[in-house]
């Protein structure tokens, strides 16, 4: 069953991404709250993404960031879709944004597919068998020292100077080698998974943000909690993955408020 969920996950997640970049040049964007974006794009990706799993696998469960909501059926699969993460950076032309689908079985993640369509780069995961680029396996990176590492986070939208998430970024800024924020959560997970980078933190995500980059840190053998290292929860929006290392902790202490 798992490997029939993620290579559909592949297959959707690659038609979503064929459709972001058709739409490349003729999108335009609105404001569904101040600064976060949505175009023609990120709909018609959630719609065939939608109709491809349905016509495949009918009949499960969904929630999809663009009003995709369909939870009143027995299944106990359901798709967590993000059918373009990384809007601002698409709309500005600032190639780092992907396409995330994950699923879970019993509440549980068990398949995922995040693609990157500019770089044409497919991972996938699925519960038990690890994590794959482009079909090679992927590993965390072993660096044990925060000071050492580089550091992604995601900041709220609208972040400002005085926000909480501000501040833990200017922490991190005192600590870790290099801290950079990007625009792509999902991407910033798929960067812990293959060694890219060893930490990624927010504070205000979505479950289609992170269903499927969650599983590809922990088959990638990295480690997933909340930033102050409680258990991890996909319907809450904290999250922090690292390499598992000893630079968890180092992480976590890293973000902590000093008061
Ligand atoms: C956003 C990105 C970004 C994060 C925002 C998300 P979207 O997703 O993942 O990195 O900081 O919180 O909303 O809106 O581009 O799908
Ligand atoms: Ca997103
Ligand atoms: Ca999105």
């Amino acid at each position: 069953m798992f490997p029939e969920l993620v290579s559909l996950c592949e297959e959707s997640a690659r038609l979503g991404g064929r459709i972001l970049q058709q739409w490349r040049s003729r999108f335009t964007a609105r404001e569904k709250s101040p600064a976060n974006l949505v175009t023609e794009a990120d709909l018609a990706s959630q719609q065939a993404i939608f109709e491809l799993i349905e016509r495949r696998i009918p009949g499960c469960r969904f929630l999809g960031e663009e009003g995709l909501f369909i939870n009143d059926r027995p299944s106990s699969i359901r798709w967590v879709i993000d059918p373009l993460d990384g809007t601002s950076n698409y709309v500005h032309g600032f190639p780092y944004y992907a396409v995330s689908i994950g699923v879970e079985k019993e509440g549980k993640l068990v398949a995922g597919a995040i693609y990157d369509p500019t770089r044409d780069e497919m991972f996938t995961a699925h519960r038990g068998s690890g994590a794959l680029l482009n079909g090679k396996r992927i590993r965390v990176s072993p660096t044990t020292e925060v000071s050492q590492a580089m550091c992604m986070a995601s900041l709220p939208v609208k972040a400002d100077r005085y926000d909480e998430a501000v501040e833990r970024f200017l922490r991190a800024l005192d600590v870790a080698q290099s801290v950079q924020r990007t625009g792509s959560a999902a991407l910033n997970l798929c960067c812990v998974a293959s060694g890219r980078v060893e930490a990624f933190w927010s504070t205000s995500l979505k479950p289609w943000d992170m269903a499927a980059g969650v599983l590809l840190v922990e088959e990638a053998g990295g480690k997933v909690t909340c930033v102050d290292d409680s258990p991890f929860v996909l319907d809450e929006p904290d999250i922090l993955a690292t390499n598992g290392t000893a630079l968890h902790a180092q992480t976590v202490e890293m973000l902590k408020r000093k008061s």
